[in-house]
C-alpha cells in the first residue's frame, strides 16, 4: 500500500479559526504547511461564535483591561483554568483582535470609529468586538482571505483517522478523501490539532456533522493526556421548534443587546436566581433590584447575563417545574426593547441580522414583534488535549493542539466570547512553536507497517458484508448522552451510561457498510464511532469522578461545591492495555503576581 506521502513541516488538522491562524503564523516563520478540514473551508463552527470576540480593549468601558478579564474568565472557570493560560489570553487577546482588523475584519463600530464593544454573560464590562451577529463568520472569512496568499496548502474534504508516530514523536497522519474514500499519507516534522469539539456525541447541539471529537480522540490515541472532560456547555439557548432545527444557536447577543427569558407565566424567573455572590445587597430601587453586581456597583447586568452553566440549568428547571413554553423551552423577548428604544425594529434587524433570518425562515417567526422559544443546547466542551500554556504542545513530542480541542483557559465554564479570542492567541501560539519545533527537531521516519496497519483497520466497516449499521449505535449513544451525562447529572446514571458505552464500543467494532469507498456517509460514520465512544466515555468517566457540582457540571447527588475539587483537573489518558486512564491531578499552581490581582479584584 506505500504510496508518496504529502509532507509537510508542519500538518494542520481543522480549518475553523484556531487553524487557520496557527496556519498563517507558520506559514510566516518560513516553514511549510499543509491545512485538511474534513468540510469545506468557511464551515467550521467558529461561525457558530455569533455575538463577539472577547478582547479587553477598553473602547466602550475605558476601566477595562487585561487584569479585569484575567479575573473574570478564572472566576468563570470555578478557578480550574490554567492561570497561566488565562493571563497569556487576557493579556495577548486585544493584540489580536486589532491584527484581525488590520487584516480586513469589518467590526462594527463606536460613534467615534473604534471597534464597538457589547456585554456578555459573566464579563464585567461591555468586551466583545463584535460583528452584529456574525463574528465568527467574519473572523473565518478574514483569515481565509489573508491566508489563501500564504502559500499554504488547503486539502479540504479529508478526515484525518489516525496520528503516526516516530519513537513517540509525532510523525504525520492518515487521512481519507471523503468523496472518493481514496487514502493520503501525511508526513509532518509537527501536527497542530484544531479540530473543535464533540458536540455530535449529544443529540441536541449547536455543532454541525464534523464534530465527532476528532482531535480529542487522535490525540488521546496517540498518548495525550485530556483533561476537564467533564465539563461540556450547554448554552442555554438553542432553537427549540420546528424540531429539524433542534439545537441551532440563538447567539447570546440576543440577551447581550437586551433580550430577557420569561417563562410560561411571562415571569423573568432568573431574577429569582440570582446567586448571592452576585447580588446587588445595595440595591435601593426597583430598577436597581433587578441587577446583579460583579465587583463594582457600576457595572451591572441584567441577570440573562449570568454565565451559561446557571442560565441554562435555570431554563432546565423552569420546563421542569411545568413553566416551559409549548415546544419545550422557555421565552427569550428581545421585541420588548421597543418600550426602550426607537426604531427598535431597525436596531434588532442591523444588530441581530442573522437571527433574524433564521427565525423567519426557519421558524417563520419575526423577532423585533415576537419572542422567540429556546432551551439548552450542547455547544462546546471546555476538556481537550492538556497542553503547555506557553506552546500549546500536549504531552507528546511534536503534537500541539489549539481552539476547541485544546483544554485548560477555560476551566470548568467557559465564558461567551472569550471561544473566539482563544482561537487567535492560541493558534498563533500553536503556529509559531510548531513551526519552531518543525526546525530544530528535524526529520522524522514514517513507520510504513503502522500506516498500513492503520488503513486495513480503516477498510474492516467496508469489508464486512453482514452486520449492524453504524446509525444506529450512533442515535443510541446520542440519546444516551443527553439523557444520562446531560445538564444534571447523577451517579447511577452516569454508572450506566459508562456500561452502555462499553457495550455501543463491543458492537462499534463489528458495523458494517457496505459498499463503494466512493460517496460512502455510512463507512464514514462507521470510523467517527470510535471518536464519538472515546469521547462520551471520558465525559461520563471524568464526571462520575467529579463528585461535586462545578461550573458545567452539576451532579444533583453532589449539589455542593466541594473544597478538594476546586484544587484538581481530572486527567484522562490511554492505560498500557488501552483501557481509559481517569485520574485527579492538581490544577496548575498560579503566579503569585496573579493571585494578588485575583484577590485585589475580590
Ligand atoms: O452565543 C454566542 O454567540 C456564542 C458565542 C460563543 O460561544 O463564544
Amino acid at each position: 500500500m506505500e504510496q508518496t506521502p504529502y509532507e509537510y513541516d508542519v500538518l494542520v488538522i481543522g480549518a475553523g479559526g484556531a487553524g487557520l491562524r496557527a496556519a498563517i503564523e507558520v506559514s510566516a516563520a518560513g516553514a511549510s504547511c499543509g491545512v485538511i478540514c474534513k468540510s469545506l473551508l468557511g464551515k467550521a463552527h467558529t461561525v457558530m461564535a455569533e455575538g463577539g470576540m472577547a478582547a479587553a480593549i477598553g473602547n466602550v468601558d475605558e476601566r477595562d483591561d487585561w487584569k479585569v478579564h484575567v479575573t473574570d474568565t478564572l472566576r468563570g472557570g470555578q478557578y480550574l483554568s490554567n492561570p497561566k493560560m488565562a493571563e497569556i489570553h487576557a493579556r495577548e487577546a486585544p493584540a489580536r483582535a486589532l491584527e484581525l482588523e488590520a487584516w480586513g475584519a469589518l467590526f462594527d463600530r463606536t460613534k467615534d470609529g473604534r471597534i464597538l464593544q457589547r456585554n456578555f454573560g459573566g464579563h464585567r464590562y461591555p468586551r466583545l468586538a463584535h460583528v452584529g451577529d456574525r463574528t465568527g463568520l467574519e473572523m473565518i472569512r478574514t483569515l481565509q482571505d489573508h491566508g489563501i496568499h500564504h502559500g499554504i496548502d488547503f486539502h479540504m474534504e479529508y478526515t484525518v483517522f489516525r496520528l503516526l508516530l516516530d519513537d513517540g514523536r509525532v510523525a504525520g497522519a492518515l487521512a481519507y478523501d471523503r468523496e472518493r474514500g481514496r487514502f493520503r499519507v501525511y508526513r509532518a516534522k509537527a501536527v497542530v490539532l484544531a479540530t473543535g469539539g464533540i458536540g455530535r456525541a449529544f443529540k441536541i447541539t449547536s455543532n454541525s456533522w464534523e464534530y465527532t471529537g476528532d482531535g480529542h480522540t487522535l490525540a488521546y490515541d496517540a498518548g495525550a493526556d485530556l483533561i476537564d472532560m467533564e465539563f461540556v456547555q450547554f448554552h442555554p439557548t438553542g432553537m427549540v421548534w420546528p424540531p429539524s432545527v433542534r439545537g441551532i444557536l440563538v447567539t447570546e447577543g440576543v440577551r447581550g443587546e437586551g433580550g430577557i427569558l420569561l417563562n410560561s407565566d411571562g415571569e423573568r424567573f432568573l431574577f429569582d436566581e440570582i446567586p448571592a455572590l452576585y447580588k446587588d445587597q445595595t440595591a435601593d430601587s426597583a430598577e436597581e433590584g433587578w441587577r446583579y453586581v460583579v465587583g463594582d456597583r457600576d457595572a451591572r447586568r441584567p441577570p440573562e447575563l449570568l454565565t451559561r452553566d446557571h442560565v441554562a440549568r435555570c431554563i432546565v428547571n423552569q420546563i421542569k417545574s411545568g413553566k416551559g413554553s409549548p415546544h419545550g423551552g422557555v421565552y427569550l423577548d428581545i421585541a420588548w426593547i421597543k418600550e426602550k428604544i426607537s426604531n427598535s425594529e431597525d436596531h434588532i434587524r442591523k444588530k441581530l441580522p442573522s437571527m433574524y433570518h433564521q427565525f423567519k425562515e426557519l421558524a417563520g417567526l419575526d423577532i423585533t414583534k415576537e419572542r422567540m422559544e429556546v432551551g439548552p443546547t450542547t455547544h462546546y466542551v471546555m476538556g481537550g488535549v492538556r497542553v503547555d500554556a506557553e506552546s500549546q504542545m500536549s504531552t507528546v513530542p511534536g503534537l500541539y493542539a489549539a481552539g476547541e480541542c485544546a483544554a485548560g483557559l477555560h476551566g470548568a465554564n467557559r465564558l461567551g466570547g472569550n471561544s473566539l479570542s482563544d482561537l487567535l492567541v492560541f493558534g498563533q501560539r500553536a503556529g509559531a512553536y510548531a513551526a519552531a519545533f518543525a526546525k530544530e527537531h528535524g526529520d522524522v521516519r514514517l513507520d510504513q507497517a503502522s500506516a498500513d496497519a492503520g488503513i486495513r483497520e480503516a477498510l474492516q466497516p467496508l469489508e464486512r458484508e453482514r452486520g449492524e449499521g453504524p446509525y444506529q449505535i450512533q442515535y443510541e449513544l446520542q440519546d444516551l448522552m443527553q439523557e444520562k451525562v446531560g445538564i444534571v447529572r447523577v451517579e447511577s446514571e452516569l454508572e450506566q451510561a459508562v456500561e452502555e458505552i462499553d457495550r455501543l464500543s463491543e458492537r462499534a467494532k463489528a458495523v458494517s457498510a457496505p459498499g463503494n469507498r466512493e460517496y460512502n456517509p455510512g463507512w464514514h460514520t462507521a470510523l467517527d464511532l470510535h471518536n464519538l465512544l472515546v469521547v462520551s466515555e471520558a465525559v461520563a468517566r471524568a464526571g462520575l469522578l467529579r463528585r461535586e457540582s462545578r461550573g458545567a457540571q452539576f451532579r444533583d447527588d453532589y449539589p455542593q461545591k466541594e473544597e478538594h475539587f476546586g484544587k484538581v483537573n481530572i486527567r484522562v489518558a490511554r492505560g498500557a492495555d488501552k483501557e481509559m486512564v481517569v485520574e485527579e491531578i492538581p490544577v496548575e499552581p498560579m503566579s503569585d503576581e496573579l493571585t494578588r490581582l485575583v484577590e485585589e479584584m475580590g
